[in-house]
């Protein structure tokens, strides 16, 4: 076992042992191929409980890592687990999508690497009274920061019935979309739906019996927290300005839990790595666009193994890129 992976296999081992600590997603992928450069500068834009963000410093002993959340919760918690790092780490509860703003209001100018680790956390999830879970009976709320004010009982009282479809199918992927959409809006007739318990029931008996293995409310769940937080607004974008912010040779990974934004990451890596992105039709390039990074690896996939230990990695797709 080379130092590496005897320095990841020791840090999974005492996540085991400090079961307060969920293990990181694809975490032996992130770091290999993260390929972390002593005094390298890394942002982690979803620090969440810490656990990338501390295998990153553990990787490097020099490394330097800002860590950006929007949840205030996560940014206590991470901020505690990595006490012992703070001569090299910065937390920042922000919108990783604002990196221009936070790295400029640091005085940093290009980075080594940066991990975006997608959606909601373990701890999250795991928290009943956030309202992420439809497993547990809590106020609908769902955001990940508590400082806006939308929150999913507003979409799912507030919201037209066409909306409703429209992000059932956008975000959701849910193929039941118009009858849970109309069981919501008569639902709500009756008294507004308060509750992750209600809505998960709601839908439930929306979907036709012999679909209703698995978490019937699962995609909509995942739909009205995709709204409440704007999870794929801007999203594209944002890639982009990492990879404008990457020195040369530094390394973006990013990790998607479901199609839309693993299409996201898809869409803007195939552009930065691509010469010519004229239409197929002309016979010579007018657009000078010049490939702007290679792809390293993606999509990786979770081990049958890490699938067993974290279920929720079975969707979970790693893809890297690095500026050229
Ligand atoms: C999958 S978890 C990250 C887990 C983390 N890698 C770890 O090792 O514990 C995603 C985290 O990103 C945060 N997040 C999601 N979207 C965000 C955004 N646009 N800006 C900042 N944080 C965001 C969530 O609040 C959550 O804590």
């Amino acid at each position: 076992m080379d130092k590496l992976h005897s320095d990841i296999f020791s840090f999974q081992l005492s996540l085991k042992n400090d079961m307060q600590y969920h293990t990181p997603v694809l975490l032996d992928e992130v770091i290999k191929n993260l390929a972390i450069k002593p005094d390298g500068v890394y942002a982690d834009g979803t620090l969440g409980g810490g656990g990338h963000a501390e295998a990153i410093l553990t990787a490097c002993p020099t490394c330097r890592l800002i860590g950006i959340d929007r949840d205030g919760e996560a940014i206590e918690y991470a901020g505690n687990r990595l006490k012992p790092y703070a001569d090299r780490f910065t937390a920042v509860r922000g919108n990783f999508k604002d990196i221009d703003a936070i790295l400029d209001g640091l005085n940093v100018n290009r980075i080594d690497g940066a991990l975006l680790d997608l959606g909601i956390s373990s701890r999250q999830i795991d928290s009943a009274e956030r309202g992420f879970a439809y497993s547990a009976d809590a106020p609908l709320d769902m955001r990940m920061d508590k400082r806006q004010s939308l929150t999913a009982r507003d979409v799912v009282n507030g919201y037209g019935e066409a909306e409703l479809v429209r992000l059932l199918k956008e975000y959701g992927e849910e193929d039941f979309a118009r009858g849970i959409a109309r069981a919501i809006v008569r639902g709500r007739t009756i008294r507004p739906i308060e509750t992750t318990g209600e809505l998960a029931r709601i839908v439930t008996e929306a979907v036709p019996k012999k679909f209703r293995f698995g978490g019937a409310p699962k995609k909509t769940f995942q739909a009205v927290r995709i709204e409440v937080n704007a999870e794929l607004d801007g999203l594209q974008e944002a890639l982009q300005c990492y990879i404008d912010r990457l020195k040369t040779g530094g390394r973006l990974a990013v990790i998607s839990f479901h199609s839309l934004e693993d299409r996201a990451g898809k869409t803007v890596f195939k552009y930065n790595a691509t010469d010519c992105v004229c239409d197929k039709s002309l016979p010579v390039c007018v657009c000078g666009h010049r490939a702007g990074v290679k792809q390293i690896c993606g999509p990786v996939r979770a081990t049958e193994r890490e699938i067993a230990d974290n279920p929720r990695s079975a969707s979970a797709k790693l893809r890297v890129v690095e500026k050229l």
